[in-house]
């Protein structure tokens, strides 16, 4: 479910034409909906209420400050994976106590601030990893709290590049090594082993592996039990998949039905890392055409937005849906199917204007004619959207807009052209 519809032929969010937006604000533009953000963190919410779970936003997923603000005022913690993003967490209004941070190399700096501010605990993913926070603590007289992240050697589950239990990926500690340098820790002085982390891979559209995954986990934490640590949080990740061409998702409940159990039988402190699932379908990335042109046999649709703004179709051939803001007479708003033939459509490259035969939204897309000036939207582009975008080809950032009824207001402006130079020349003559 999300707030974007047609209404009279014309893409609405919420209650704001799109088309007003992208005349106020420019285009390449993101255009977020408060009511879909806040209608996804609810139904995680709801769906776990009996597990009584620390929701940690994914800050990766999208990493706006306003958008991170919502998520505070409502009830999420955050998962952060740099000292950048620990940055933008409590810039969101974040706490200390609701924050865990995880990512295979983080360096002295980050684990001295994450410890300035009393994290919740940090995944750890590496047997030297453990040791140098052991150390850093230790030099502090203090006691760091950690969750060992494993990698339960699940079969393959998700696009190769975003699977991260599978065997062989850099992630976490192998689950045959857990308990041995579990051991290692029991009575440490300045490292504590509060939990298990398991983040599955991303996105997933079936239960089963956080089956397979959570059943791993409890004999796991059964066994640190066993050598006398005081396991008191089962960290599950993210990963819930969400719906980019039709509805192939799952609902948060099933996955409900399977960790909630889990985290019970367990006896810890459910913990989960979503992003995709809130944020996905709360944003669009909304383009004007520039020209469009046939060469080769082919059919191009060039806009101004690119593999800089969006790169998920580029880097994991993500299919994304894409679809005139206010289609020609004759066309469905929207069509319930995109990957059938269209009648009167004809099939499209969408590209941009990076210099790359890489730089494209969607390929082979069946797409009414469109013309210059025309409006595209490209659908569930809230995550990793912007938060994987970058100035490739002197392209500032899109601007992003949040719409809340019938309201909307700037919450990241457009870069501009200084914004490209100023870190160059800011540096000393
Ligand atoms: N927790 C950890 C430790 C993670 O590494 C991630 C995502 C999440 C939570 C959030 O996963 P989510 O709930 O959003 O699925 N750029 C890729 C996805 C990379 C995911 C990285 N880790 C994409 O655009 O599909």
């Amino acid at each position: 479910m999300d707030h974007f519809h047609y209404r009279d032929r014309a893409l609405f969010c919420e209650d704001v034409a799109v088309a007003d937006l992208a005349t106020e604000y420019g285009t390449p533009l993101y255009v977020y909906s408060r009511a879909t953000l806040l209608h996804h963190l609810r139904q995680i919410q709801t769906a776990f209420a009996a597990a009584e779970p620390l929701i940690c936003y994914s800050l990766k997923t999208n990493g706006n400050i306003h958008i991170g603000r919502l998520m505070a005022e409502h009830g999420a913690g955050f998962d952060v994976t740099s000292g950048g993003e620990l940055y933008r967490a409590l810039a969101s209004g974040g706490v200390g106590e609701k924050i865990v941070f995880a990512g295979v190399g983080k360096t002295d700096d980050e684990i001295r601030t994450a410890l300035d501010v009393n994290i919740r605990f940090f995944n750890v993913e590496s047997e030297e990893e453990l040791a140098n926070i052991g150390e850093i603590a230790r030099s502090r007289g203090q006691k760091a709290r950690v969750a060992l992240r494993v990698n339960p050697d699940l079969p393959p589950k998700t696009h190769v590049k975003t699977d991260t239990s599978v065997k062989g990926v850099k992630f976490g500690l192998d689950i045959e090594t857990v308990v041995e340098v579990a051991g290692q820790y029991v009575g440490h002085p300045s490292v504590e082993i509060v939990g298990l982390h398991m983040h599955l891979g991303s996105p997933i559209l079936s239960v089963e592996p956080y089956r397979m995954g959570a059943a791993k986990a409890l004999d796991l934490i059964e066994k640190l039990r066993r050598q006398g640590h005081r396991v008191t949080h089962l960290n599950m990740g993210g990963g819930f998949g969400i719906h980019y061409r039709k509805q192939e998702a799952l609902p948060a409940s099933a996955f409900a039905e399977v960790l909630v159990p889990a985290a019970k039988q367990s006896g810890c402190q459910l913990v989960l890392e979503p992003g995709r699932f809130i944020v996905g379908n709360a944003g669009i990335l909304l383009s004007r055409v520039l020209y469009t042109k046939s060469t080769g046999g082919k059919h191009y649709v060039i806009q101004d937005a690119a593999m800089n703004d969006l790169i998920r179709p580029t880097l994991y051939e993500s299919f994304h849906r894409i679809w005139p803001v206010r289609p020609a007479d004759g066309f469905p708003a929207p069509p319930s199917d995109y990957e059938v033939e269209i009648p009167g459509t004809r099939r499209c490259d969408v590209v941009g204007p990076v210099c790359e035969s890489g730089d494209f939204l969607a390929r082979e897309r069946w797409l009414p004619p469109v013309s210059r000036g025309e409006l595209l939207a490209t659908f569930s582009a809230g995550a990793y959207g912007m938060s994987m975008s970058s100035n490739y080809n002197g392209r500032p950032r899109a601007a992003e807009v949040l719409v809340d009824g019938s309201r909307h207001r700037l919450i990241r402006r457009r870069e501009t052209y200084e914004d490209l130079v100023r870190p160059e020349r800011e540096v000393p003559a």
